[in-house]
């Protein structure tokens, strides 16, 4: 698919075919496009915590709704349907790490006083390439937060390291086949509002 096409198909999927697998190939080409995303200093430091076995997504969604008692809303038995979750993990420990390299110019930083938490932006360029790479197989996505109440228990249940932070879930899968028809609501402000052309406030007219 062309990359314009690409972007605009792209919108989250929140309804899901709980019968439709996503084919393992297809699996593997969305979460390879992840390895292309670019990361500051080539730290690279991201993983993709990947659950794809019932017992696994009915743990993730167990640990997050913890403090939503009662019968699940239209948005969880939508997404509960996803095949796939993908957790998207930074690591900022890689960042001091390679900023600490000898071809990494300027005095060592000390991860906390960066002014960008980079970790986390470069664990979201990732994340848009998951979300880029489904519309390509024709999958749906959803890119969604992982509560803070719930990390604890994640990392517990998954084995995830005390250093690696909780940026994003994305939720893969077939739509749910009347989701196909349904028009993105999603209002976009349009190029004049967000680029401005030379001077904040000056409207770009192209
Ligand atoms: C950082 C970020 C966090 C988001 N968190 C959620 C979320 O927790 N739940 C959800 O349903 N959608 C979430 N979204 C999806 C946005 O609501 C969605 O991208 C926005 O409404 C625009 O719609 P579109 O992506 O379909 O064009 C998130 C998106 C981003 C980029």
């Amino acid at each position: 698919m062309e990359l314009h096409e690409v972007l605009r198909r792209r919108r989250m999927v929140r309804r899901y075919d709980a019968g439709r697998p996503v084919e393992p190939e297809a699996l593997q080409r969305v979460l390879a496009a992840a390895l292309r995303a670019p990361s500051a200093g080539a730290s690279a430091g991201r993983d993709l915590l990947v659950l794809r076995t019932p017992a696994q997504r009915e743990l993730f969604w167990a640990e997050t709704t913890r403090d939503r008692p009662g019968p699940a809303d239209a948005w969880l038995t939508g997404m509960r349907a996803a095949p796939v979750l993908v957790l998207c993990l930074a690591d900022p420990g890689a960042y001091a790490a390679r900023y600490a390299e000898k071809d990494k110019p300027g005095p060592d930083r000390d991860a906390a006083s960066w002014d960008t938490p980079w970790w986390d932006v470069d664990t979201g360029m990732a994340a848009l390439l998951l979300l880029l790479a489904a519309v390509d197989e024709g999958l749906g996505a959803c890119l969604f937060g992982v509560p803070a109440a719930a990390h604890d228990g994640l990392r517990a249940a998954f084995g995830v390291p005390a250093g690696r932070r909780f940026v994003a879930a994305v939720s893969l899968g077939h739509r749910a086949p009347d989701e196909a028809s349904r028009p993105s609501r999603t209002v976009r402000r349009t190029l004049a509002d967000v680029a401005h052309d030379g001077r904040f406030g000056e409207p770009w007219d192209g």
